[in-house]
């Protein structure tokens, strides 16, 4: 029951944080043409500004509620590369941990002021990527066996 709900809890962070990225990706970058730039530049800002506030919490219950399904895992394990499962599951805690780097870099440019609008936009892709990477290999890791 106990682990149910932190799957639940771990699903619906990542849930918020795709759907995030997805938004900035797609919508926010599909209408970065039609924008006057100083106009983008002030979304940009506007969005930084909640995303501080917001995030930080979804990311890290993101984060916390996936290392209690992980030691779930790996306690009993005495090689954590033992089964296809563990090895699928420890390349998507690495990508997971690249996201966490992009995502806390990112904030602390936006913060700073040093976040100009192209670095915005290759941030928000290659975080898009390993999350389509992440959310395969959640699902394979249960079905694929070698
Ligand atoms: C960007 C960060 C992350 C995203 C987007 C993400 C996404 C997901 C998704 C969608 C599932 C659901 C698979 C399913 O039940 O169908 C899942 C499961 C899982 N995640 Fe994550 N995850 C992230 C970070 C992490 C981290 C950092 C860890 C561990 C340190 C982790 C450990 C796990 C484990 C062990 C499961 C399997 C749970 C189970 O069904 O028994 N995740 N993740």
């Amino acid at each position: 029951m106990e682990y149910t709900l932190i799957q639940i809890v771990h699903l619906l962070c990542a849930t918020l944080f795709i759907g995030v990225v997805f938004f900035e990706l797609v919508i926010l970058e599909g209408i970065r043409k039609s924008m006057p730039d100083d106009t983008m530049a002030a979304v940009e800002t506007g969005l930084i500004g909640r995303v501080k506030y917001i995030m930080p919490w979804v990311v890290g219950t993101l984060f916390l509620s996936g290392i209690a399904l992980a030691y779930h895992y790996f306690k009993d394990l005495a090689d954590p590369l033992s089964s296809s499962f563990h090895v699928l599951l420890m390349i998507k805690i690495a990508l997971a941990l690249s996201v966490l780097v992009h995502f806390v870099t990112a904030l602390r440019s936006g913060v700073n002021g040093c976040m100009e609008s192209t670095r915005f936009k290759y941030t928000h892709l290659s975080v898009a990527i390993h999350m389509l990477f992440i959310v395969i290999l959640a699902k394979l890791m249960f079905v694929v066996h070698w």
